[in-house]
């Protein structure tokens, strides 16, 4: 097959949640009609439990499944399927925004009981800025839960999507009937038993059809007709560009656990998924199709065997075609480096690959050569975008806490820092450093991998702060008094830009009425 034929066919794709929606249950149940795995159960969560918080070996384990767990690929009617894992838990949501700078589109899982919950939102949020294609699950519809039209009033409410119902459910919970394809005019019978035979499936001519009060009985045949006929009538009719642009989110209903619903949403996935996108860097934008490789670091991972000090650095292939033992160009290093045993991952499996295409994920093993957002190129210089750090709202003091091994404290927060655990800054004043996290679980992860990968011990000291935001500022002078007076909250970040550290909402908000001419950004990236 050709270079732009293996392209052509790559769909690249996320799926996000908040816990509990069934992201993992769907997750396997693709991968099952992939053919990559044959039984229920192969596909382990990631997720760390939430009574986990001490248990610093149950987080390690638990990281090191989702190594394992990162990318699972699989091959479905001629197209191969990249599935990247984001890990649900709140603590962990920057490592989820990264990996969302890996993919083409994404899928968004929901709870038909509890609706949109709150990490939902702010994942979506991050995918609308990147106008990233989005397709919705209503998962569990075996349970009873919200009404389809709530439901759909929420999307669009709280994601701020416009929805586009593709398929719709014929009752709910114990009157569960299965669900109208409306994409392919289509009556998928439920059936309990997990299976979704062929003849479960019947293609109706019109809602009309007989059939129907036949399969589901005369008052949710009517209720259905009705319901239909208001989405006709309310909701637009399904447009690829506007998909494609990330301004129409087609919605599917179904229950992941008896493998429901889902092959309807995988069909229409494989048929309306973008292929690789192009890719925006600071000097231009790159085309999937270009002849030259190029590629970004997305995540980093540690190796979690302790005989092996080296770590998994996540390559998204953006153009070209990557191959083993050839030399490539590490951007910011300015350095020639060469991979020997690049990984391929399929499902539960890894293995070497001598070459990878645009869309897919590779794994490099690292000895602490890449940070985040990396660039391998054949000798172009660029700059990938849309990579940022967040602006975490956690601090503390980290202190050394054995004089003998400073030196191997400082090399532990480094690569603890490049493999974006946390974010450190080092106050303008004082010089003390402060770690900064989304979550509270990252300053245990941090204290644990220290002492187990590093032999270095550190403490921590609470610290009053709100917000880290990083500033900017076009006149030096305004910048100079601004740091005269406020060099106490002035510190930098690994990158020596410039952060403003507030104590509280109301004094952040102080500070940018008193200085108007510095500007303040959530996020390190800024124009
Ligand atoms: P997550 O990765 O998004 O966190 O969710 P996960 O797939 O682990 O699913 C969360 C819980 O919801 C699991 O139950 C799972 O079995 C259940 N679930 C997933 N899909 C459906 C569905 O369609 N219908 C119903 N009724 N339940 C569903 P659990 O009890 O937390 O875990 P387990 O003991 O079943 O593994």
């Amino acid at each position: 097959m050709g270079k732009i034929e293996e392209i052509k066919k790559r769909r690249t794709f996320g799926i996000i949640s908040h816990p509990d929606a069934g992201k993992t249950t769907l997750t396997e149940k693709l991968l099952l009609f992939g053919g990559a795995i044959q039984t229920a159960g192969a596909v382990k969560s990631n997720k760390i439990k939430k009574h986990a918080t001490s248990d610093f070996m149950d987080i390690e384990r638990q990281r090191g499944i989702s190594v394992a767990t990162s990318v699972m690929a699989f091959h479905y009617k001629g197209k191969k399927i990249n599935i990247l894992d984001t890990p649900g838990h709140k603590d962990f949501a920057e490592d989820t925004y990264r990996t969302l700078t890996a993919v083409d589109s994404a899928i968004v899982v929901i709870d038909v009981a509890k609706g949109v919950e709150e990490q939902t939102e702010n994942l979506v949020k991050v995918c609308k800025t990147r106008n990233t294609p989005m397709i919705v699950f209503v998962n569990k519809l075996d349970r009873e839960g919200k009404d389809g039209f709530d439901l759909l009033d929420e999307i669009e409410g709280k994601l701020k999507m416009t929805a586009c119902p593709l398929s719709w459910p014929i009752g709910m919970g114990q009157r569960f009937k299965g669900v109208y394809n409306i994409y392919e005019s289509k009556l998928v019978l439920f059936d309990s038993h997990g299976k979704q035979e062929e003849d479960n499936t019947i293609v109706i001519e019109s809602l009309d059809d007989p059939i129907l009060e036949e399969k589901v009985g005369e008052a949710l045949a009517e209720e259905l007709r009705s319901e239909i006929e208001m989405i006709n009538e309310v909701y637009p009719a399904f447009d690829q560009e506007s998909y494609n642009q990330g301004k129409l989110n087609p919605v599917f209903f179904g229950s992941a656990i008896n493998n429901f619903g889902v092959k309807e949403m995988l069909d229409c996935f494989v048929e309306i998924a973008p292929m690789p996108l192009p890719r925006q860097t600071e000097e231009r934008v790159i085309d999937p199709l270009e002849d030259k490789f190029t590629g970004f670091v997305f995540k980093i991972h540690a190796n979690m065997d302790p005989k092996h000090r080296d770590r998994i650095a996540f390559l998204r292939i953006c153009s070209g075609v990557f191959e083993r033992n050839t030399n490539y160009h590490h951007v910011r290093n300015a350095k020639k480096m060469k991979f020997s045993n690049p990984t391929a991952f399929m499902a539960e499996k890894k293995s070497v690959v001598d070459e990878a295409f645009p869309g897919d994920i590779i794994g490099l093993y690292d000895s602490g050569n890449f940070k985040i957002g990396d660039a391998i190129t054949e000798g172009e210089q660029l700059h990938f975008k849309g990579i940022p750090s967040f602006s975490p709202e956690q601090f503390r003091y980290i202190n050394n806490a054995d004089p003998l091994k400073s030196k191997q404290l400082a090399k532990g927060i480094s690569q603890l820092m490049d493999e974006g655990v946390a974010q450190l800054f080092i106050m303008e004043n004082s010089g003390r450093k402060i770690i900064g996290t989304v979550g509270a679980l990252q300053f245990d992860v941090i204290q644990y991998r220290l002492e187990h990968e590093y032999g270095a011990k550190c403490s921590y000291e609470p610290i009053n702060m709100h917000k880290a935001t990083w500033i900017t500022y076009e006149d030096d002078s305004k910048f100079k008094e601004f740091y005269s007076r406020r060099k106490s909250n002035i510190a930098k970040d690994k990158d020596d830009k410039w952060v403003f550290l507030s104590e509280s909402a109301w004094s952040l908000n102080t500070v940018k009425e008193t200085h108007p001419d510095i500007m303040f950004h959530t996020s390190s990236e800024f124009k």
